[in-house]
C-alpha cells in the first residue's frame, strides 16, 4: 500500500499520486458512483456534449483512470478512435478490462503516459480532455501547454474539473460533505488510510474559475470559456487552438 506521507507538501505528493491510484483502482469506479450520487455520469456526458462537430476526430484522453470519458466519448457519431493515457497501471489494467467487456478495444487504446511530459507527436490529435485528472499533476500549467503541443491547429482541449460551489449554503453544506463525510466514507471502502483526504486537499488547492481560465489562455488557447456544472461542484473549460 502506498500510504502517501501527510508531511509532504502537496506539489511534492502529487508527482507520486499514480501510485495512490494504483492502490485504488479495483474500488474507484464504485466508490466514484456513490460518493457522487452518480452525478459523474452526468458530468461525463457533457464533455460529450461539447465535442466538435467535425468528422472523424480523433480524441486524447489524458488521466484517463479506468477509462470513462473515452468510453463516453466513443459514443459520438463523429469520433473514429480515442488513446486514453494515465501513469497509474492499476487504473488502466481496470479500463482495459472494461473495453473488453464492452467490445470497445477497436476503437480505445489504453497505455501509459504523463500528462506534464506526454509521448505523443506535435500537431497530431483534434481533441484533448482530462477529466479530474490536471488538478493531480504536479504542474498543472505544464499540462495544458503539453494538451496546446500534442492539438492540431484548430484542436480543442476540454478540462473538466471539481472547483468549490460560489453561493454560501450550498458552498458550505458541500464543504462539510467534502471535508468530512467524503475522506471518512471513501478512506474507509477503499481501504486506504488516506486517498480520499488527499482527494479533497487537491480540490481545495486547485486554481478553478478564473484562475484556470487565464492560465489556459496563457497556454495558448483561445476562445477559452468555463461551464459550471451542479452548483459549481464542476467546472467544464474549453479551449481551441
Ligand atoms: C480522479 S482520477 C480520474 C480518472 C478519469 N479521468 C475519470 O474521469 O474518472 C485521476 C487520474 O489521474 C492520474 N494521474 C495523476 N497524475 C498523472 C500524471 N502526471 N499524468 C497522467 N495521469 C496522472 C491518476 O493515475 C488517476 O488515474
Amino acid at each position: 500500500m502506498n500510504e502517501i506521507n501527510n508531511q509532504i507538501p502537496l506539489g511534492e505528493r502529487k508527482k507520486e499520486s499514480f501510485r495512490l491510484f494504483d492502490d485504488i483502482a479495483q474500488t474507484y469506479d464504485s466508490l466514484n458512483k456513490v460518493l457522487s450520487f452518480g452525478i459523474d455520469i452526468y458530468w461525463r456526458r457533457q464533455i460529450r456534449k461539447a465535442l466538435p462537430k467535425t468528422d472523424s476526430i480523433e480524441i486524447l484522453d489524458l488521466a484517463t483512470g479506468t477509462a470513462d470519458v473515452p468510453i463516453e466519448l466513443i459514443k459520438a457519431k463523429n469520433v473514429k478512435r480515442i488513446l486514453g493515457l494515465d501513469l497509474s497501471e492499476g487504473m488502466i489494467k481496470v479500463g482495459n478490462e472494461k473495453l473488453k467487456e464492452q467490445k470497445l478495444t477497436d476503437k480505445i487504446t489504453l497505455g501509459i503516459g504523463d500528462g506534464c511530459n506526454l509521448p505523443v507527436e506535435d500537431q497530431t490529435w483534434d481533441v484533448a480532455t482530462v477529466s479530474f485528472g490536471i488538478r493531480n499533476y504536479p504542474d498543472c500549467f505544464k499540462g495544458l501547454q503539453e494538451m496546446h503541443r500534442v492539438l492540431k491547429p484548430n484542436g480543442r482541449a476540454m478540462v473538466m474539473e471539481f472547483s468549490l460551489p460560489s453561493i454560501w449554503p450550498v458552498r458550505m453544506i458541500y464543504l462539510a460533505y467534502f471535508r468530512y463525510i467524503l475522506p471518512f466514507v471513501g478512506n474507509l471502502f477503499s481501504g486506504h488510510g488516506d486517498a480520499y483526504s488527499y482527494l479533497n486537499k487537491t480540490v481545495e488547492d486547485f486554481p478553478y474559475g478564473d484562475e484556470f481560465t487565464s492560465l489556459m489562455t496563457k497556454a495558448g488557447f483561445a476562445k477559452v470559456s468555463a461551464r459550471p456544472l451542479t452548483f459549481g461542484i464542476a467546472t467544464l473549460y474549453i479551449g481551441d487552438k
